[in-house]
C-alpha cells in the first residue's frame, strides 16, 4: 500500500474535462460568492470582543495584519487555482504535490473550516435574528432557541436557516449564486450605511490609548478575528463550475479579499473611533454602537443586514464542503455513489443533503462554541500544506501551465506558510490537543477506507478514465 502516491496531473486534468458539474458561474459571481463567505460573524460578532479584551483600537493593525498574511496565502492559491482548476482546492493541490496520504488529512481538516465553521456560524445567525424578533417585541422560548447544554432543546432557527440553504444549494449552483447577490448585496448595503452613521461620529481621543495591551495585542487579536478570513480558500473549490476558471479564480480570490480588507479596515477604525474600546465587549458591536448613538432604527437594518450576511457565510461554506467531498469520492477517499449529480439541477445533490443534515444537526444540538475554536487551527494547517504545494509543484512540473504564477513566489509563499503557522501558534493548547485528536480519527478512517479504496489502489487499476 503506497500512501505517497500522488495524483497524476493529466488523469486530473482529464477527470475534470469529463465531469459533470455545470460550468455557470462568472468572475463576478466569484467575488460575490468570496464577499459572500468573507464578511460575517468575524467582523460582526467578534471584533468587538477583540478590541475590547486584546487589541483595543490597535484591532485595525490586527486586521491589517491579518489581511497581509491573507494576501501572500490568496497569492499562492491563486496559482494553484488557475494550474489545477479542480473541485477540491488544497486538498487536490496536496494530493499531486504531496500525495494521497497528506491530502487526506488536508481533505479531512478542511471539514473543520467548512462544515464546523458553518454550524458555527449558523449559530451566529440564529443569535442575530432572535435578537431582532426580541426588539420587536417577539420573544421566542429558549426551548427552541438553545442547544440542549445550554437548557434548550433544539436551537430551531439555526436547523431551518441551515435545510433553506441546503434547499438552494440542490437546486443547482447558479441559483446559489443568485441568492448569493441578492444576500451580498444586502450585506454591503448594511456595511455602508453603518459606515455612513456612524463614521461622521469618530472622536479621536478614543483611539488614546491605541495599544493599551501592548505590541503583543495586535497579533492577539490578529488570532481571534483570524476567523473574519476563513472561507476565502473555499472560492478554489468553485474552480469546475467556473466559466473560464484560469482567469477568473485568480480575480476572484484577489478582489474579494482587497475588497474585504478595505471594509474591515475601515470598520474597525470606526467602531473603535466612536466609543472607548472598552465598550465594545459585546457579540453585536455594530448594533451596539448605533444604538448608543441613537440610531435605534438603522440599527435595526444593520442588524437585518448582518443577517443576511450571516446566512452568504453558511451558504458559501456549505456549498465548499459539498465541492470538497465531491473530489474525495471522485477519487475513491469516500464512496464514490456520493459525488453523483442531479440529472435535472447539475448539482451534487446526494452529497449536499447530507452535509445539509449534519451541519444542521451540528448546529441544532450540540454547544458549537467548545468546537469553533478547532476551525482556525483546521484551516491555518491547510493553508500551510496547500501553499508549501505552490513551490512543491514549481520544482516536481516545472512546465505545468501557470496562467496565474504567484510574484516572488520564494518570497511570498515562505511568508504565506510562516504566517500561518505564526497565528496557528497563538491559539491555545486545547485547541492543539483537540486537533490531534481529531487528525488521529481521519487517519483511522483512511486506514480502514480510503487507502483500500483509493481510485490509485492497485485494484482501481484500468477503471481510471483514458
Ligand atoms: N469569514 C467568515 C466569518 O467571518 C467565516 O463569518
Amino acid at each position: 500500500m503506497n500512501i505517497f502516491r500522488t495524483k497524476d496531473i493529466d488523469l486530473l486534468h482529464r477527470e475534470v474535462e469529463n465531469h459533470s458539474l455545470k460550468r455557470a458561474l462568472s468572475a463576478v459571481d466569484i467575488v460575490m460568492m468570496g464577499i459572500g463567505v468573507i464578511i460575517g460573524t468575524g467582523i460582526f460578532v467578534l471584533t468587538g470582543v477583540a478590541a475590547a479584551n486584546f487589541a483595543g483600537p490597535g484591532i485595525m493593525l490586527s486586521f491589517a495584519l491579518s489581511s497581509l498574511a491573507c494576501i501572500f496565502i490568496c497569492l499562492a492559491y491563486s496559482e494553484l487555482a488557475s494550474s489545477i482548476p479542480a473541485a477540491g482546492s488544497a486538498y487536490t493541490y496536496t494530493y499531486v504535490a504531496g500525495g494521497e496520504l497528506l491530502a487526506w488529512l488536508v481533505g479531512w481538516n478542511l471539514i473543520l473550516e467548512y462544515s464546523v465553521g458553518a454550524s458555527a456560524v449558523a449559530g451566529g445567525w440564529s443569535a442575530y435574528f432572535v435578537g431582532i424578533l426580541k426588539s420587536a417585541g417577539i420573544e421566542l422560548p429558549q426551548a427552541i432557541t438553545a442547544v440542549p447544554y445550554d437548557g434548550g432543546i433544539v436551537n430551531l432557527p439555526a436547523v431551518l436557516i441551515v435545510l433553506f440553504i441546503t434547499f438552494v444549494l440542490v437546486r443547482g449552483v447558479k441559483e446559489s449564486a443568485t441568492v448569493n447577490r441578492w444576500l451580498v448585496a444586502v450585506k454591503l448595503g448594511a456595511i455602508f450605511l453603518f459606515l455612513l452613521l456612524a463614521g461622521p461620529k469618530v472622536d479621536a481621543t478614543n483611539w488614546t490609548p491605541f495599544l493599551p495591551y501592548g505590541v503583543a495585542g495586535i497579533s492577539a487579536g490578529a488570532s481571534i478575528i483570524f476567523f473574519a478570513y476563513l472561507g476565502i480558500d473555499s472560492l478554489a473549490t468553485a474552480a469546475e463550475e467556473t466559466r473560464n476558471p484560469q482567469r477568473d479564480m485568480p480575480i476572484g480570490i484577489i478582489v474579494s479579499l482587497l475588497i474585504c480588507t478595505v471594509l474591515y479596515i475601515a470598520v474597525s477604525c470606526v467602531l473603535t473611533g466612536v466609543v472607548p474600546y472598552t465598550e465594545l465587549n459585546t457579540a453585536e458591536p455594530v448594533t451596539f454602537v448605533l444604538r448608543k448613538l441613537g440610531y435605534n432604527f438603522g440599527s435595526a437594518i444593520v442588524g437585518t443586514g448582518a443577517i443576511a450576511g450571516l446566512t452568504t457565510v453558511c451558504l458559501v461554506m456549505i456549498y465548499a464542503q459539498t465541492r470538497a467531498f465531491f473530489a474525495m469520492s471522485r477519487d475513491g477517499l469516500i464512496p464514490p455513489a456520493l459525488c453523483k449529480v442531479h440529472p435535472k439541477y447539475g448539482s451534487p445533490h446526494i452529497i449536499t443533503l447530507i452535509v445539509g443534515l449534519t451541519v444542521a444537526g451540528i448546529a441544532g444540538f450540540t454547544p458549537i462554541g467548545l468546537v469553533a475554536e478547532m476551525c482556525n487551527i483546521g484551516t491555518l494547517f491547510a493553508f500551510t500544506v496547500a501553499t508549501a504545494c505552490v513551490l512543491v509543484l514549481r520544482k516536481t512540473k516545472p512546465n505545468l501551465k501557470r496562467p496565474f504564477r504567484c510574484p516572488a513566489v520564494f518570497i511570498v509563499v515562505p511568508l504565506a506558510m510562516l504566517s500561518s503557522l505564526y497565528i496557528m501558534s497563538g491559539l491555545p493548547a486545547a485547541t492543539w490537543v483537540r486537533f490531534a485528536v481529531w487528525s488521529l480519527i481521519g487517519l483511522g478512517i483512511y486506514a480502514v477506507y480510503g487507502a483500500r479504496n483509493s481510485r490509485l489502489a492497485p485494484k482501481a487499476e484500468g477503471k481510471l478514465p483514458a
